[in-house]
């Protein structure tokens, strides 16, 4: 005969698969027909995509195709004006929300050119944003030491807590210090711009590694990139190209690696003809 204690297992089992499954299944992005300009001029003509929770997509597409546009866009960049179309995250619409509240809500961008900022330690600037976006402060010396552990997991020497934001870094330093940041802030979603370029093999791995270690079956990485070698450390299940505004093509990880051999005109004709 079935005890109290095994029955109350039995729903508890139940309870927490349901769950997990709640969580797989549920839609974190999903961006419907947008149309954006910039200065008056139309970036975006009509750009979908859904994405769900626990999934990693990847997005390329030629120099100038939008890419960048689409991650400021989704984080709220006031130059970039929605004509058309909105943006759902976790079923919400924040297609007017401001930028701050967009992060408050778990949404992330790494950008593709990290500004400088003289004059502030990033210590300073990560516990700062840590604050703005939990709400409350970790002790200084409570938070050096989570810093401390995050970036010697991406590599990084002490000394980078007390340099300046970005000021002065190579191409290489300003890309983990993204990823330093992705690490301190947990974001569900995170729009990594370009994190890749300008990496050297090594550096590749770590910040890879960076990004899977924070990818996890609540999040959702949206990984914009021009070369398929990243993906063979981050494995997208999703692989979309963007060109002229329009997402003209999605498919697996197949898609990234015949662009790399047959580049982009290869999407073009095909789109053209139908093919
Ligand atoms: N603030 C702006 N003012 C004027 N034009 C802009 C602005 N931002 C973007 N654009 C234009 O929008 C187009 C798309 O730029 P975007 O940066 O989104 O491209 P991308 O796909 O990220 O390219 P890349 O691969 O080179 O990073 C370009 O023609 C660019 O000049
Ligand atoms: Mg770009």
């Amino acid at each position: 005969m079935e005890t109290y204690l095994t029955v109350l297992v039995r729903y508890v089992k139940l309870f927490l698969k349901e769950k997990r499954r709640d969580f797989m299944s549920q839609t974190l992005l999903e961006i419907k027909d947008l149309h954006v300009e910039v200065e008056g001029k139309p970036i975006l003509n009509g750009v979908s995509l859904t994405m769900r929770a626990g999934e990693v997509h990847a997005l390329m597409g030629p120099n100038g195709s939008g890419k960048s546009t689409l991650s400021n866009v989704l984080l709220g960049h006031p130059k970039y004006q929605v004509m058309q179309g909105k943006i759902f995250y976790k079923g919400e619409d924040i297609t007017s929300l401001k930028t701050n509240e967009r992060a408050k809500k778990g949404i992330f961008l790494a950008f593709q050119y990290p500004v400088a900022v003289p004059g502030v330690t990033v210590a300073n600037f990560l516990r700062t944003a840590a604050k703005a976006i939990f709400g409350s402060e970790q002790a200084i010396k409570t938070f050096r030491k989570t810093l401390k552990e995050k970036m010697a997991l991406l590599g990084m020497e002490d000394s980078f807590a007390s340099r300046y934001v970005n000021d002065g870094f190579s191409g290489g330093e300003k890309k983990r210090l993204e990823i330093l940041q992705m690490a301190v802030l947990e974001p569900r979603l995170a729009v990594l711009d370009e994190t890749d370029s300008g990496l050297d093999i090594d550096a590749l791995k770590v910040v890879a590694e960076g990004i899977n270690r924070l990818s996890g079956p609540e999040n959702g990485i949206l990984l914009i990139t021009h070369y398929q070698r990243i993906l063979n450390y981050v494995k997208p299940q999703f692989v979309h190209v963007l060109m002229h505004g329009k997402m003209v093509r999605s498919g697996g990880p197949e898609l990234a690696q015949e662009l790399e051999l047959k580049g982009y005109e290869w999407v073009d004709e095909s789109v053209a003809t139908g093919v």
